[in-house]
């Protein structure tokens, strides 16, 4: 390593700290991390470390096919392995676009050692033609009024560089967001890394605390599951509630768990997350973005709002409680960070839906969802995968109106494969001409965090392991009870049996390599969607030398 010109006592036993970096100008999300590792590099110096930067597989949302989601495990054992296979006392995790995050910290819960995560920070605010918009929930919107036929296409691309006008990830309580909080919520993060645009100094500062922070970490032994507690994602389930988060935080946190050994349910999110009221207004749920919620406070100012439904003695990174991280935190803007009794909606959190349709449970989010259709029984009209449902649904002569109930099937983990974001799916343009705007939509896919809609996600178990999702048919009457946590399928058991008997399952579109592994091995969502071989914390010894 002597060609890297470190000097000899680089090599007198100081903290070597690895910095896991998600550069790549394929994740334009993260396509700033040159310049801000430079800053975590100043922080590791500083406290006496030596700072090693490491590439890992970069997990960009935008431009990954078929889906992001199914390298996520993919680059987690990337992450892993990089750790535990080179010599390093501790690790910075640099993680920005959604799903580099839950990869980075995946990977470093199956090794176990210091580790803090650092995200790259959101873009700034879009402004478009006089209003502000926000990356994802404005583009489903824009693409609809252009399908509608009341936007043009060229006001269409003018907005999209509106929108994206910084460095940075989506500015939107989307995922990228949501999981910064969420590893903020978790102890795994400094305070106020949510938050900060990526252009802000604040975020250069960040990193430089973070770099050195990791080195005392080191020298503390303050190892990850020392923090990734029963308690912190108890707080993480509630503070995504409170800040209307991302329906993906909860595959997410469900494989940090099952990788670090912490016990956690898709039950929990409901059971935790249930009475937490959404109190942070930003898109997709409510009116501003991640800048607004910056200059608000960000999340300590949220934590702080909602103290006393949190587990104040849970360990950080800091080295300390969270009831201490929150001490100082204020809330400069009471319209982006409400007070409780002026709650978005007053039960945030997600809602685990369960019935003949989804016995292994489905998600909703109801701050994104339309109240009237939080109770609902509908006419189904299927679509039998992606290919089916881009086929005909602007077709004319589809049989199909405001109140039925759409559903998706074949777009879960095996089946799409990677549980792509296509659960929002669009509406049918005629319906849009008429003005329609939400209809109940049910699949085993996921969707984008910046989206919104009464949307049932992540049906266990998924149409392509045969779950009775795979068995609904044009016609069928569907039950959806929010309150009541009911998906009911109104078929007779009997009829049921028989749908059984004649299903025949989807074949893989690809044999070999890791898609045939990934089918193979994957788990279903309520479970978080992890490989099965891959659950469990292995720690970070290394058995053997190399020589
Ligand atoms: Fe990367 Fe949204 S596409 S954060």
């Amino acid at each position: 390593m002597k060609n890297n010109g470190l000097p000899d006592d680089a090599f007198d036993g100081r903290p070597v700290i690895g910095i896991c970096n998600t550069f790549s100008e394929f994740t334009p999300c993260n396509a700033h991390f040159r310049g801000l590792i430079e800053h975590i590099k100043a922080g590791v110096l500083e406290a006496g470390g030596l700072p090693l930067e490491f590439p890992v597989f970069s997990c960009g949302e935008s431009n990954l096919r078929p889906t992001a989601m199914l390298f996520r495990n993919l680059a987690s054992m990337d992450v892993e392995e990089a750790i535990r296979g080179n010599p390093m006392d501790g690790v910075v995790l640099m993680a920005g676009c959604d799903k580099t995050t839950p990869s980075l910290v995946m990977g470093a819960a199956s090794c176990d050692l210091p580790s803090i995560v650092i995200s790259g920070g959101p873009m700034l605010n879009g402004r478009f033609q006089g209003r502000t918009i926000g990356s994802g929930t404005d583009v489903w919107k824009f693409s609809e009024d252009v399908r509608a036929g009341v936007m043009s296409a060229q006001d269409f691309a003018d907005a999209e560089s509106a929108m994206s006008r910084s460095p940075g990830s989506c500015m939107t309580m989307g995922t990228a967001s949501t999981m910064a909080s969420m590893v903020e919520a978790l102890g795994i993060a400094l305070p106020g890394n949510a938050a900060y645009p990526a252009v802000d100094a604040h975020r250069n500062r960040l990193a430089r605390m973070t770099g050195r922070r990791i080195v005392e970490m080191v020298n503390e032994d303050l190892w990850l599951s020392a923090i990734l507690k029963k308690e912190a994602f108890i707080n993480a389930i509630r503070v995504n509630g409170a800040i209307g988060g991302s329906t993906n935080a909860v595959v997410h946190l469900l494989a940090i768990a099952g990788r670090i050994g912490t016990p956690l349910t898709l039950d929990d999110w409901d059971r935790f997350g249930r009475d937490v009221p959404t109190i942070v207004d930003l898109m997709p749920s409510g009116r501003f973005l991640m800048e607004d919620f910056c200059y608000a406070g960000g999340i300590p100012a949220v934590m702080k709002e909602m103290a006393d439904l949190l587990d104040l003695d849970a360990l950080t990174v800091t080295g300390k409680p969270v009831r201490e991280n929150i001490a100082d935190a204020r809330n400069h803007n009471t319209e982006v960070i409400r007070p409780r009794d002026k709650a978005l909606t007053p039960q945030g959190g997600m809602a685990v839906l369960r019935g003949n349709l989804a016995p292994d449970g489905a998600i909703l989010k109801p701050s994104a969802a339309s109240p009237e259709l939080m109770k609902h029984r509908g006419r189904a009209v299927v679509f039998e995968d992606i290919d089916h449902y881009k086929a005909v649904i602007d077709d004319p002569a589809l049989d199909i109106d405001a109140h039925c109930i759409m559903v998706l099937k074949n777009c879960g983990p095996k089946g799409y494969p990677g549980m792509a974001e296509v659960g929002n799916m669009a509406l049918p343009q005629k319906l849009l001409q008429q003005g329609v705007r939400d209809m109940i939509r049910i699949s085993d896919a996921r969707m984008s965090g910046t989206a919104y809609g009464t949307v049932v996600l992540h049906v266990a178990p998924e149409a392509a392991v045969g779950g009775p999702l795979a068995l609904v048919r044009n016609g069928d009457m569907i039950e959806l009870d929010v309150e009541a946590r009911r998906l009911h399928l109104d078929v007779s058991d009997a009829e049921l049996a028989e749908r059984r008997a004649a299903w025949v399952a989807p074949v893989p579109a690809m044999k070999g390599g890791y898609q045939s592994l990934y089918v193979e091995r994957v788990i279903q969502a309520d479970r978080g969607a992890d490989l099965d071989f891959l659950i469990g914390c292995r720690g970070h010894a290394i058995p053997r030398e190399s020589h």
